[in-house]
Order: structure tokens, then sequence, then C-alpha cells
């Protein structure tokens, strides 16, 4: 990808062309169904990868297995993604275990409750040698009711505001529009203060990069009018529903492979026998 999108136009609309002509808008178009997850065809594996390329995700499907760790942990590495996060609550292979949680201290992150959750890249209050540019999602056993994921590729979110407005779309670059303070427990610093623009170039990949959240907590956005009215924006597009707006429930066996793409949950009811339960890596590297 041309480095210079964000500043020259040539660039950008030689890139945006080529987005919108490549873009899948049909989810049926995205799904891959793996045969043997401990040994990806080559079928297999190009269309994932060039699913990733065009739109930055692809769902796929693969049948019962007695260990759906290490047969996620398989086909993530035979994707290349190797490099995982080891934070807080990971397990084993760089899995986490994303189902509501009884223990206090992960019971105060979001994603272990069955509550809603907002817009969002994974890990964008991240250092910048911790960026988070690829995750994988696996169901292991849907909610009772709910927990319906949505989503949209966050290079096209920027294609779509520039197209709309390009102060806007200029406005979520500045350097400062999104700081996270940092998080302190038992007076220790677990993170530090995290400030960067909404979209930008990642430098080491070349690719157009969103860090967003639209949770209200913890959160500050540059005291300007225009950053704020930019956010207002950003808010209102994610609500309407464009052809590039994905939503799936996913059912025991499916999963999503993405360069971070910008995602929320629904809230769901759990069966108390049976919870809900995900299995989720973050990984440094993209799918390409
Ligand atoms: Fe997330």
């Amino acid at each position: 990808m041309a480095v210079n999108l964000l500043t020259k136009s040539d660039d950008y609309l030689h890139w945006r062309d080529k987005k919108l002509a490549n873009a899948p808008t049909q989810l049926g178009d995205c799904i891959v169904e793996i045969q043997n997850p401990f040994k990806l065809s080559n079928t297999e594996k190009n269309k994932i990868i060039g699913l990733c390329q065009k739109g930055n995700f692809a769902l796929f499907e693969i049948q019962p297995v007695a260990q759906y760790g290490e047969a996620i942990i398989s086909i993530n590495q035979q994707l290349g993604l190797k490099d995982f996060d080891a934070h807080l609550f990971v397990k084993t292979g760089g899995l986490a275990h994303i189902t509501q949680s009884n223990n206090k201290d992960q019971g105060e992150f979001i994603p272990y409750t069955d509550k809603n959750i907002g817009w969002h890249t994974d890990g964008y209050y991240n250092a910048i040698n911790e960026r988070i540019r690829a995750f994988s999602l696996f169901c292991v056993n849907p909610a009772d009711q709910g927990g319906v994921n949505e989503w949209i590729d966050p290079q096209m979110i920027y294609l779509l505001l520039r197209e709309d407005n390009a102060d806007v779309a200029k406005a979520l670059t500045h350097p400062q529009a999104m700081s996270i303070p940092e998080h302190k427990v038992d007076g220790k610093v677990r993170r530090s203060t995290s400030t960067g623009p909404i979209f930008f170039i990642d430098e080491p990949t070349n690719e157009l990069y969103m860090r967003y959240t639209q949770r209200k907590k913890n959160i500050e956005f540059l005291n300007s009018l225009e950053i704020k009215q930019a956010v207002e924006h950003l808010d209102a597009l994610l609500k309407t529903n464009t052809d590039h707006h994905f939503e799936h429930l996913m059912q025991s066996g499916q999963g999503l492979l993405c360069n971070n793409v910008l995602h929320k949950r629904n809230a769901f009811t759990d069966d108390k026998d049976n919870p809900r339960l995900l299995l989720r890596g973050r990984y440094f590297n993209r799918i390409e």
C-alpha cells in the first residue's frame, strides 16, 4: 500500500479505487470450510489470505475436534500468526478464553462479562511495540441467546468517511486524537498512557491502521471541536448499515480471522450449564 495515502491525493485515489473494486460485500463469499485444521490445503490457505488482503477478514468453519485450542493455534500458525500477545489472561499457546468470569480481577474487564461491547479495535491502548495487527475469534460454544458479532474493515471506514467529508477523516489522523490514561492496580502501573491518532499508517507494515474504541470510560479525545465532531461523525457512520458492515452469530466450530477489524459484540444470556465460550488470539503481525 502507498505510504502516503493519508497525505497524497493521487495515492489515495489509487488505493480507494482498488479497495472498492475488491471489497467483499456478501458474507457467504467470505466463509472458508477447513477440512483438517492441522493441515490446511493450499486452496483453503489461499482463500483465507486472499480474503484478508481484500477485506481484512475471513470466516472459517471446522468439524468438531477434541481439542479446539490446539486446532486454532495450528490454523493460526499455518497463516503466519505466531507472534502472540501474552497479555494478562492468556493461556497456553496465546489463546484467551472469552467467557463470563467469576474471578473478580478478570470480571472488571467487559469481555469477560455478558454485556454489550461497542465498536473497537483490539489493543487500542497498547504501546507501539505491542500493536495488535491481527486477531482470531473462535466459537466453542454460543450463548443461549444473543452474542452476535458485528464488524467492518477499518480501512473501509476511513475510505467511507473521507469520501463523505475529507476534513473529518483528516481530523482523526491528529497525533493526539485519542488518549487512554494509564491503568493502575494497587498503585502499580500495568499499562502506561496511550496517546495517538485514530487513523494512521502503521510504519512496519505500511498499512492504514485504526485504533479506536466507543467506550466512554477512561477515554479522552483531544479537546477540540473539530475532533469532537469528527468522532461523532464516525460513530454516526458506524451506526448505519452499509454494504461493508457485517454481522454474524458464530456457531460452534466457526471462527473469524482478521487484520484487527473494527468490531462489536452484542449482550447475551448464557445457559448456566453450557456458557458461551470463545477462544481469542491476538497477534503482532498481519495475515497476508
Ligand atoms: Fe475486541
